[in-house]
């Protein structure tokens, strides 16, 4: 069965408010659940995760920086996707391979057919059913992150990647729509822009048909 589903989109679109709503009316409606994210899905990740979100590592090489989230990736989907998805849950996944593709190949320019390379065998080839890319202008992704950190108290808690110019931010979001124009069937484009109880509707409808359940 199709189960495993990710959301994607650049930094502030609104990816984990909006896993964490449909997480509680899919609880609801008594669906065995795994709600998780990378890099930080497991206590190894959460590891690697101080080490790439770092502002500090202002320096580390996209090498570095690819190897050490498909590290994650790997220890991810061993310790926590594979399982679950065995267990017939359906799995929630905020970001997954198509970050890497954005971030690592569109964003830092590594090569696409390395990126491949790596994310298959650190996914065990596993892909994605169901992907929602939330889309929206950068001003607005980055201008929602940077309220966010200062409303948690912490304007320092701004990680490596939203210090990144505009243009890094511009490259992740047109190379986010790259991907979903080369597997169109996969996708859902959800306009991020508007507020966040219309685009929760818009989720709810596309997992809702996806893993047949009634409304
Ligand atoms: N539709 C919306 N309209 C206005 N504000 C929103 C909307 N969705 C989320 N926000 C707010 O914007 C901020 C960023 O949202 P969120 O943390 O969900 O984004 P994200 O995609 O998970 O970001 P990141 O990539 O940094 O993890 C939060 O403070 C959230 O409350
Ligand atoms: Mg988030």
């Amino acid at each position: 069965m199709k189960k495993f589903i990710t959301f994607e989109g650049i930094e502030g679109s609104g990816k984990s408010t909006q896993i964490k709503l449909v997480a509680e009316y899919l609880v609801e409606k008594n669906i065995p659940l795994l709600v998780t994210q990378e890099p930080s899905g497991t206590n190894i990740g959460r590891k690697i995760g101080g080490i790439l979100f770092n502002r500090e590592h202002h320096n580390m090489c996209a090498e570095t920086e690819i190897f050490l989230f498909c590290a994650a990736r790997a220890q991810h989907v061993r310790e926590m996707i594979m399982p679950a998805l065995k267990q017939n849950k359906v799995v929630l996944c905020d970001r997954f391979s198509d970050a890497t593709y954005a971030y690592q190949g569109f964003g830092r320019g590594l090569d696409q057919e390395f990126i491949k390379l790596i994310n298959d065998y650190s996914a065990m080839l596993l892909k994605p059913d169901l992907t929602l890319l939330f889309d929206l202008p950068v001003e607005i992704g980055l201008q929602r992150a940077t309220e966010r950190n200062n409303r948690l108290a912490k304007p320092s808690s701004t990680d490596r990647f939203e210090k990144e110019n505009m243009d890094f931010h511009r490259r992740i979001r047109e190379g986010y729509l790259n991907i979903l124009k080369n597997d169109p069937d996969r996708f859902r484009l959800i306009d991020a822009a508007r507020d966040v109880e219309t685009i929760q509707k818009d989720v709810r409808t596309y997992i809702n048909n996806f893993i047949n359940l009634k409304d």
